[in-house]
């Protein structure tokens, strides 16, 4: 993005956008998405726009068929393995930056990063994804036993908030017994590398 004036035309057709492809429940989580990531943005001396940008196209491909989900990702070219093709809709993320590259023309590499890597995550995140990551798990329409203290850490540490809620999410499903996607254990990995590191006396 270039300037103000195309922050503010991409940020209205990515929410034209969300809005004509989602069901009304699934719009509203949006927008509760962007508000709550342009708070953190906010507090966390990032770029409002551009992250109010990725949170309104985060889910925009989210109630796409599981066949059309593998039939785009080959068409474009984007990663499926196992998981992916276990559960197609893993691709939204993927398939949601790629429409917006393609139908909006958003060129921004970060907001296109964070769109993609908000499912599953992605260790080495930069801060814009980390805050649509944090934001998508404790909206306020969020309610789940930590999230309260997943929203306190996140207006302190988006790291500490992201990795609170990964350790959640791996062991809820641990639990289930249901698979971890190896994204996911890598962006564990990689948040509590410092915490490491402090503790070797690094
Ligand atoms: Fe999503
Ligand atoms: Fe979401």
């Amino acid at each position: 993005m270039r300037d103000p004036a195309e922050n503010h035309a991409l940020i209205e057709a990515a929410d034209a956008f969300a809005r004509e492809r989602l069901s009304e429940k699934r719009y509203d989580h949006t927008v509760r998405v962007a508000d709550t990531a342009e708070d953190l943005a906010r507090i966390h001396g990032l770029d409002l726009a551009r992250t109010r940008l990725a949170a309104l196209l985060h889910d925009a491909a989210r109630e796409t068929e599981p066949g059309e989900y593998l039939r785009l990702a080959e068409e474009w070219g984007l990663p499926a393995g196992e998981p992916e093709r276990q559960s197609p809709k893993l691709l939204h993320g993927p398939v949601a930056a790629e429409l917006g590259r393609r139908e909006l023309g958003v060129e921004d590499q970060e907001v296109l990063d964070a769109v993609k890597v908000h499912t599953v995550g992605a260790a080495g995140m930069g801060p814009l994804a980390l805050a649509l990551y944090v934001a998508d798990k404790i909206e306020p329409a969020r309610d789940y036993p930590s999230v309260g203290r997943i929203r306190d850490l996140a207006r302190r540490d988006l790291r500490e908030a992201a990795a609170e809620s990964l350790r959640r999410a791996i062991s809820y499903n641990e639990g289930r017994s249901r698979e971890i996607h190896p994204a996911s254990r890598e962006m564990l990995e990689w948040l509590e590398e410092p915490e490491r590191a402090a503790h070797r006396g690094v």
